[in-house]
């Protein structure tokens, strides 16, 4: 690992993120706290958003302020289970425009295949921060990221909830200019590509489809 990956080891990230790895965790739950976690990692996410001075009258004197110097932004989840966290990111930056991205793994080449996608028209603009709550392989995630710099995006950004160091690798490998926040990173892949100890399937979980 190196400094492009920040690990958000708050105490109430963690505390969220334990309860979503248990099993007995009913799908409502499991949809808030995803939700809850996605608007506490945006906090961590965001750090280094410019700030402009603004001149403002309260009601008591005039002073000068920061306020968002108005970088433009946009969330895009890797469907389905980045939808989860849309609403979280969407609570701490209401502004944002939500592209969407649906990749599926073609049996024959194993590379992702795009099957959706729609993203605001202004989309080489806007910073990215692309949504997902598993970094497993890292396979839809780099996809992800490289269909977007096709789309003439600089600065993009990953968040995951929870990655195995295999996903990690990956990333970093594939695209290092790439800044990846993730709750924890745990052991390993096993062989059906679920995280260990992980959480389960977090698009079941999140949408109760088990
Ligand atoms: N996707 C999931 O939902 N869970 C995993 O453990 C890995 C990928």
């Amino acid at each position: 690992m190196n400094e492009n990956v920040h690990v958000l080891n708050h105490p109430l990230l963690q505390h969220k993120l334990t309860i979503l790895r248990n099993e007995n965790t009913s799908t409502k739950d499991f949809r808030e706290l995803v939700s809850e976690i996605a608007m506490l990692m945006t906090y961590e996410a965001t750090r280094d958003l410019p700030l402009e001075e603004v001149t403002v009258k309260t009601p008591v004197d005039t002073g000068t302020f920061q306020t968002l110097s108005g970088k433009k932004m946009a969330i895009v989840p890797i469907l389905r289970a980045g939808l989860g966290m849309v609403d979280g990111v969407l609570k701490m930056i209401p502004a944002a425009r939500v592209g969407h991205i649906g990749l599926y793994r073609d049996p024959a080449t194993l590379k992702p295949v795009k099957y959706y996608c729609k993203m605001p028209a202004d989309i080489a603009s806007r910073d990215v921060l692309i949504v997902d709550p598993m970094l497993a392989t890292g396979g839809s995630a780099s996809a992800a990221i490289t269909f977007m710099k096709e789309y003439g995006c600089k600065h993009i950004k990953l968040m995951d909830v929870l990655a195995a160091p295999e996903g990690i690798e990956r990333i970093q490998q594939e695209h290092p200019d790439v800044e990846i926040y993730v709750a924890a990173v745990d052991s390993h892949l096993n062989d059906h590509g679920y995280i260990v100890p992980g959480l389960g399937d977090a698009g079941d979980r999140i949408f109760g489809t088990k």
